[in-house]
């Protein structure tokens, strides 16, 4: 049976379904697509005539967004109207890691993509193309399939995986030129048709030979092996950068040696502070969570590892600054340039910044943060957050506030710091006047760059104790 798709409706307009559904409508501008989320605050952002208020900060997203919406791109919080109207439903809700109960900690926590399924079956009045947006644990499809036929008033679904590859602050371009789109469905009759109603899709703007399709539970598992893989790289080359320190060798000349190996390959070689974002920590832990389940402990382990290493590298940032400043940066002005957890995007969901701030903070640093586009608001949120993490913390939001100063220009939060410390590897940083910033820093004039970002010779010779990663 052949699917006609005339419109399709997103349910969750975050980083992934915002941008991947207006990309969608900006190439088939016959599909209608709607973006529908529980959030009321979130869809006015989306629907605000000023571009500069979307609720994301992805370059070239505004663009998007100006030419498809009110043609063929639609906000809103009219969830129920909008599955009925569509033949396609893409799930594309938030999945975080469980904060309770079995699988605490490690776990995906599926309550928001179980309401969305029960939310089709009940209301759906013929069955649909149910599509996994999300980042899932291998075999939730079944779980979406077990809910809908349950629930679903004898109508038949068809669940196809379909997971997204963007990396944030490169989305629009990452939507536009896909290394590949992946589609798993049942291979039955009924499965391939609902799989080539995706495939027609996609086919607007991507070559048909980069669309790959698979059985539902390879696709599942490709999304998180993916993001394990590329993790892995980090921790791999940031293992490798505390070993540089040690020895003297220099870890981006090590990424370049070993990257001219085609068969290891340049890119997501860079050492850093560590990996943050919503999903390498959260896929890692799930599939950490999954081999477990599937009594694989030695597997579990070995990817355990990669989570280890990164909060092994945060940590030792920050005992790096307070070793460095005579082992205590109590009272001490410690100026932070980036909150966000890289550059291009005001996301900070498990930003190496959060963790070293919390570090600091423990020894009572007087922190300075200045990010281009993380709001201030936000910055108290994440340290909000991560205390009321600590069982062994009491908190108190007042210490928080004395103790943390927000700049919305960066030379302020530079004066008289005893040291700044680089978290996030935006481009203007490595503009600045670093001959202006040494003369109003306290000495010895300490610069701790978590990206390797700027030029460790000339910091030198500018006079700055600097400190690269893995620069031994
Ligand atoms: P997000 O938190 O930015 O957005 C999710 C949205 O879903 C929120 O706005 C929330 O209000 C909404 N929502 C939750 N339950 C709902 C419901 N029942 N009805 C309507 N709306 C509902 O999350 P995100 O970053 O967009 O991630 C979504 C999924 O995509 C996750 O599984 C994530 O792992 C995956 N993913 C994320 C990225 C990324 O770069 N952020 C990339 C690839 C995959
Ligand atoms: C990552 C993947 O790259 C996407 O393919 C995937 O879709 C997405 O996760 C997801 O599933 O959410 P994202 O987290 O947005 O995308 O950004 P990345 O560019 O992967 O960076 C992740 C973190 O690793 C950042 O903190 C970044 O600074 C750090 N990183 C990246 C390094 O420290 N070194 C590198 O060489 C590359």
């Amino acid at each position: 049976m052949k699917h006609t798709i005339k419109t399709i409706t997103c349910i969750g307009a975050g980083y992934v379904g915002g941008p991947t559904m207006a990309v969608i409508a900006q190439k088939c501008p016959e599909i209608k697509v709607n973006v529908v989320d529980i959030n009321p605050q979130r869809i006015a952002e989306w629907n605000d005539t000023d571009l500069d208020k979307l609720p994301i900060y992805e370059p070239g997203l505004k663009e998007v967004v100006k030419e498809a919406r009110g043609r063929n791109l639609f906000f809103s919080t009219e969830v129920e109207a909008c599955i009925r109207e569509a033949e396609m439903i893409f799930i594309s809700v938030n999945t975080p890691t469980k904060t309770y109960g079995v699988g605490k900690g490690m776990a995906a926590d599926l309550k928001y993509v179980e309401l969305s399924a029960r939310q089709i079956a009940r209301i759906a009045p013929e069955g649909k193309i149910v599509v996994e947006k999300s980042t899932l644990p291998v075999r939730t499809a079944q779980s979406i399939k077990t809910i809908l036929e349950a629930e679903g008033n004898g109508n038949k679904f068809q669940v196809l995986s379909n997971p997204e590859f963007l990396a944030e602050g490169t989305a629009i371009t990452d939507l536009h030129n896909p290394d590949r789109i992946l589609i798993g469905g049942d291979q039955d009759e009924d499965g391939l048709a609902a799989i080539q109603a995706l495939v027609d899709i996609y086919a607007h703007w991507v070559p048909r030979e980069q669309i790959i399709t698979t059985r539902l539970w390879s696709s599942e598992l490709s999304k998180l092996t993916a993001n394990a893989f590329l993790a892995q790289r980090i921790s791999s080359i940031n293992a490798i950068s505390a070993l540089c320190e040690r020895t003297g060798a220099d870890v981006d000349e090590i990424a370049h040696a070993i990257g001219a190996d085609t068969r290891i390959g340049p890119k997501f070689l860079r050492s850093s502070v560590g990996f943050g974002g919503s999903c390498f920590q959260k896929d890692i832990l799930n599939l950490v969570y999954l081999c477990r389940h599937f009594n694989l402990p030695e597997v579990a382990d070995y990817w355990e590892g990669v989570v280890k290493m990164n909060d092994y590298q945060k940590h030792r940032f920050a005992k790096q600054i307070i070793d460095s400043l005579f082992n205590t940066v109590s009272g001490k002005k410690i100026a932070f340039l980036g909150w966000a957890f890289k550059k291009d995007t005001n996301d900070t969901r498990e930003s190496a910044a959060i963790y070293v701030a919390k570090e600091l903070l423990d020894d009572l640093a007087e922190i300075h943060i200045y990010d281009p586009k993380v709001k201030k608001e936000q910055i108290f949120r994440d340290l909000e957050y991560v205390y009321s993490q600590d069982p062994t913390q009491s908190f108190d939001p007042s210490v928080l506030q004395s103790l943390i100063t927000i700049h919305e220009e960066p030379y302020q939060a530079l004066e008289n710091a005893h040291a700044i410390a680089i978290l996030t590897e935006w481009d203007e940083f490595k503009t600045y006047d670093w001959q202006k910033i040494h003369t109003r820093m306290l000495k010895p004039a300490f610069v701790f760059d978590g990206r390797n970002i700027l030029d460790a010779s000339e910091m030198k010779k500018t006079g700055f104790e600097y400190r690269g990663i893995g620069k031994g």
